[in-house]
């Protein structure tokens, strides 16, 4: 029987699956996860391995597991592996797109709204026993009815964002992506702009790309300098791609409005993080995903590329499907 670990619990859909599949299935119990020599230990006794995207999946972790026939990532980002190394060891690796679209766009809305209507510091003011009056100045927010929009990557989670945004606002939809995507133009009026144009002209900026070598930090100093000041900046995507001692400076120091993040850098933030003490953030602990249907259909996609993987088929997230040509 082929074993498969799982380094957290997930929802059962995805165990059943496995289990249905004929699969052995081990799952790491603990609500601490592994260290880095645990997984390595227990993956040595695994023929698959369902990671999560806070395991590190280095070259040195792969050179130690080459006997891997497949990896699935439960996430739909995949920074937390090495690749190129699984690329070149023959080990397939699959993640879950599409089935976490919709939570994760309706959580950067929703941070957006927190943000823009002070809900977070406003109910801080309620715990604290500082609601004696109606106040006629205070916790005022902004209106979004009709604001700008800037995506940053335009992947299938910005398009939802923006479509999200649209109906409800009326937004303005400006994007900055590598790739020109006429379909969402077309549909949504959205608009390819350069990143200082993003950056000069948008109200609420969302960040949608994932991480890689381009995106990585490019969230500086800079950037928040350029961006408006009652402007709002939404992460939900990885905290790599801002820096955050620049956005922490930005909030301080009123240069952008406000922001929501359910990422940061790093992960997880010490409760001691000057960005906490902030009254114009909303942070959230990359909880995304984390609705009970998308999480079940997280874990079945990534049964899925796992029963696939094991028979040397087409993975249903494919994150390097060049690994079979080889
Ligand atoms: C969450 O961050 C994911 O990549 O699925
Ligand atoms: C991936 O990052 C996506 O937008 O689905």
């Amino acid at each position: 029987m082929e074993k498969v670990f799982i380094s957290r619990r997930i929802p059962n859909k995805g165990i059943e699956t496995l289990k249905n599949a004929g699969l052995e299935v081990k799952v790491w119990g603990s609500a601490i996860p592994p260290t880095y020599e645990e997984l390595l230990d227990k993956t040595a006794q695994a023929d698959a391995l369902i990671c999560m995207l806070s395991d590190k999946i280095d070259s040195h972790f792969l050179r130690k597991n080459t006997h891997l026939k497949v990896i699935s990532n439960y996430a739909v980002g995949f920074n937390n592996i090495d690749i190129q190394t699984a690329t070149d060891l023959g080990i397939p690796v699959g993640n879950t797109p599409d089935v976490l679209t919709e939570a994760t766009a309706d959580h950067a809305f929703t941070l957006m709204l927190a943000v823009a209507r002070k809900i977070l510091d406003s109910n801080k003011s309620i715990l604290e026993g500082k609601w004696k009056n109606w106040e006629p100045m205070g916790f005022l927010g902004q209106d979004l009815r009709e604001r700008t929009l800037g995506v940053v990557g335009m992947g299938r989670i910005g398009q939802e964002m923006a479509r999200l945004c649209q109906s409800a606002f009326d937004m303005k939809i400006l994007y900055f992506s590598n790739t020109a995507k006429p379909e969402t133009e077309k549909k949504l009026h959205a608009k390819k702009v350069s990143f200082d144009e993003l950056l000069e002209q948008s109200d609420v900026i969302s960040v949608h790309t994932s991480l890689n070598e381009s995106s990585r930090g490019i969230f500086n100093k800079e950037a928040f300098q350029k961006m408006k000041k009652n402007a709002i900046f939404i992460n939900t995507a990885r905290g790599e791609i801002h820096d955050e001692i620049a956005l922490t400076e930005a909030l301080s120091n009123g240069l952008i409005w406000g922001a929501g993040l359910d990422v940061t850098n790093p992960e997880p933030m010490s409760i001691d993080n000057p960005l906490l003490s902030l009254p114009n953030v909303v942070i959230t602990p990359h909880i995304a995903s984390a609705t009970i249907d998308t999480r079940a259909n997280m874990s079945f996609i990534a049964a899925q590329n796992i029963i696939k993987g094991l028979k040397k088929e087409k993975l249903v997230g494919f994150v390097n499907p060049q690994v079979y040509s080889k």
